[in-house]
């Protein structure tokens, strides 16, 4: 069977194009016999052209494009007309094209699912279908998207002098504290591979190599809890480079941030951007990736409930915990007591055994906890939350944890239930000086926050030694509407503040050996300064293409499950594999 050489994509023929011949090949979206017409309307990832088989054409001919239906894969001929009827919604919708040739490349069963762009089909049929998921224009829009950020990237950072370098994937394990993904050496039996949770470690290793700036866009490995914009497998934007300091790194990717949001979207991004520090952005958000498009900013009030009689905020104080609130603008009616229940339910989720609500009206504060608070009490609260008649208040008391993850949900929650997030608006920021350490609650024990070869900010060199919990480090990370675009750190490459880190980390000298063995012992043979950033490239696109989820930026994403709906990974697989590789599966 031949096929036809296409003259045009299906979605771009226009008023200007009337009276030419044209070969269109692509899917039929939908067929309509009208007695002596049948209309079709053909669709490619451009878009849909109606196509028309009138009575004047062989009767063979229109015999056989009434048996076209939807999902066929056909070739037609024909000539431009101008439309009777209009349709202002199809950018083709001016013209349709009057067929004198039809070819059927291949019929096709009723699919599973519909192809159009506003289908409420269940998403596990989605990804087991992804194959005509991915023929709706706007999934075939969001890869183009993605393709053209990938093409500009590599043409920035090419122009600021990087190479792009390939790491290995069979690794041992990255320091980057998800738990990884193994793979059995069947060689080296009773060994595992590691697959990168990022290339961190090679990174750096090239700047030791000299690469001296390096790139790469790059798949990255974690298996841990899925969400919007988690997946086991994502994409990284991954950057390294060497005689830098983080004013260095931070003014590269401003200038990248910067063009992409100009070539992508239109947008000028002022740069220079924000910064705003660890401590201010949980003290003001209760969060290290603030979304600044909404307010509703934290306040802490546990200097004015410490004496009070409520014993919920007496004991999370006196345990070293706070008590804090954000006022929701002009929410007091919206939020009934059904909706402040489903609220309370979900901050649960994040440690908080329960919530306090207030809601401020002209007669004064009505609230959860009027019994333990005088009329006068509730007063000054509402009025150190700048909160007037018609606002709701919120507080918790647990944990500064706790707080200020429930808040920081709470915040963004409510603004966008509320509808107060605007998709269009692009809240850039740096947020600077984390710790360099954080308390692993489950572990009971320091973790680098970061990982291991961040170095601590000037001037905290000295408390690696003296007192390290208070130590900050030289590391940043982009936000992006409440969502971390990336980040990364200045390294470090002194041999001694890299042994003060691993004491500081408890770590044994065979630990390190084991871990970072390779690493520290290339820093011995001359390590330039350095330090990088790396990118969720799923993230940058999902966001700029206002999807909620990275699943809709990804060819075949994984399930909430981590399997691949279409090919049904993971799988079993075969005794005599399992024997190759010295492994035995045990119990279920
Ligand atoms: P980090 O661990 O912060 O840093 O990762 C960098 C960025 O990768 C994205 N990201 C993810 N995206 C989708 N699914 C995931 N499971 C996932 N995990 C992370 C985030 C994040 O900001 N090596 C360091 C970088 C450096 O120091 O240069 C690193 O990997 O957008």
């Amino acid at each position: 069977m031949s096929v036809y050489k296409r003259s045009h994509m299906c979605g771009e023929l226009r008023e200007t194009d009337i009276g030419q011949d044209v070969v269109l090949n692509g899917w039929i979206q939908k067929r309509r016999n009208l007695g002596g017409l049948i209309f079709c309307d053909l669709r490619d990832k451009t878009g849909i052209t109606q196509i028309v088989f009138n009575d004047k054409i062989p009767k063979e001919l229109f015999d056989k494009a009434d048996t076209l239906r939807s999902e066929y894969v056909v070739g037609v001929k024909g000539k431009v007309a101008e439309r009777e009827s209009k349709n202002p919604d199809l950018p083709t919708g001016d013209i349709e094209v009057l067929a004198d040739d039809l070819i059927i490349y291949s019929t096709a069963d009723t699919p599973p699912i519909y192809i159009k762009d506003d289908d409420n089909v269940d998403d596990n049929l989605r990804l087991k279908y992804r194959y005509l998921d991915l023929r709706k224009k706007k999934m075939q829009d969001n890869l183009t998207f993605r393709h053209d950020l990938a093409k500009l990237t590599r043409d920035y950072f090419s122009e600021q002098g990087f190479t792009e370098v390939e790491t290995p994937v069979l690794i041992k394990s990255t320091p980057e504290g998800a738990r990884d993904y193994l793979v059995p050496s069947r060689v080296n039996r009773g060994k595992f591979y590691a697959l990168p949770q990022s290339p961190q470690m090679f990174k750096q290793l090239l700047m030791v190599g000299g690469t001296d700036r390096y790139m790469q866009i790059v798949k990255c490995f974690r298996d841990e809890d899925l969400r919007a914009d988690r997946q086991p497998e994502f994409t990284q934007i991954d950057l390294e480079m060497s005689f830098v300091d983080v004013d260095d790194v931070i003014e590269i990717q401003e200038g990248y941030l910067k063009r992409v949001f100009k070539e992508m979207k239109g947008v000028d991004i002022d740069t220079p951007l924000p910064r705003m520090t660890y401590d201010e952005a949980m003290e003001r958000y209760g969060s290290d990736k603030p979304d600044t498009r909404v307010g509703f900013e934290l306040q802490d009030i546990t200097d004015m409930v410490k004496d009070c009689g409520f014993k919920v905020f007496t004991d999370a104080i006196a345990s070293g915990g706070s008590v804090r609130g954000i006022c929701v603008t002009g929410a007091a009616e919206i939020y009934t007591r059904k909706k402040i229940d489903k609220l309370t339910e979900q901050v649960k989720s994040y440690g908080a055994k329960g919530m306090v609500w207030m809601k401020v009206t002209a007669d004064g504060v009505s609230s959860s906890v009027n019994k333990f608070f005088t009329p006068e009490q509730l007063g000054e609260i509402a009025e150190r939350m700048s909160a007037s008649a018609g606002d709701l208040i919120l507080i918790i008391s647990d944990r500064n944890k706790v707080v200020f993850d429930s808040l920081g949900f709470l915040r963004r929650h409510i603004a966008d239930e509320m509808g107060l997030l605007d998709d269009e608006q692009y809240n850039l920021l740096w947020v600077v000086d984390f710790p360099l350490f954080e308390y692993d609650e489950e572990a009971k024990e320091y973790h680098a926050m970061h990982h291991p070869f961040t170095s601590p900010k000037e001037g905290d060199e000295e408390l690696l030694k003296t007192d390290p919990t208070r130590a900050r480090a030289n590391a940043y990370d982009i936000v992006l509407n409440g969502v971390e675009l990336g980040g990364g750190s200045i390294r470090i490459h002194d041999r001694d503040m890299q042994e003060d880190m691993f004491r500081a980390l408890d770590m044994s000298q065979d630990e390190i050996d084991e871990k970072f063995g390779f690493l520290v012992e290339a820093f011995k043979y001359g390590t330039p300064p350095h330090g990088g950033l790396a990118y969720g490239m799923d993230r940058l696109v999902m966001l700029l293409t206002g999807e909620k989820s990275i699943r809709e930026v990804i060819a075949f994403p994984k399930n909430q499950n981590a399997q691949c709906m279409v090919s049904e990974a993971p799988g079993t697989v075969d005794e005599i594999q399992l024997d190759e590789l010295g492994i035995e599966i045990k119990g279920e």
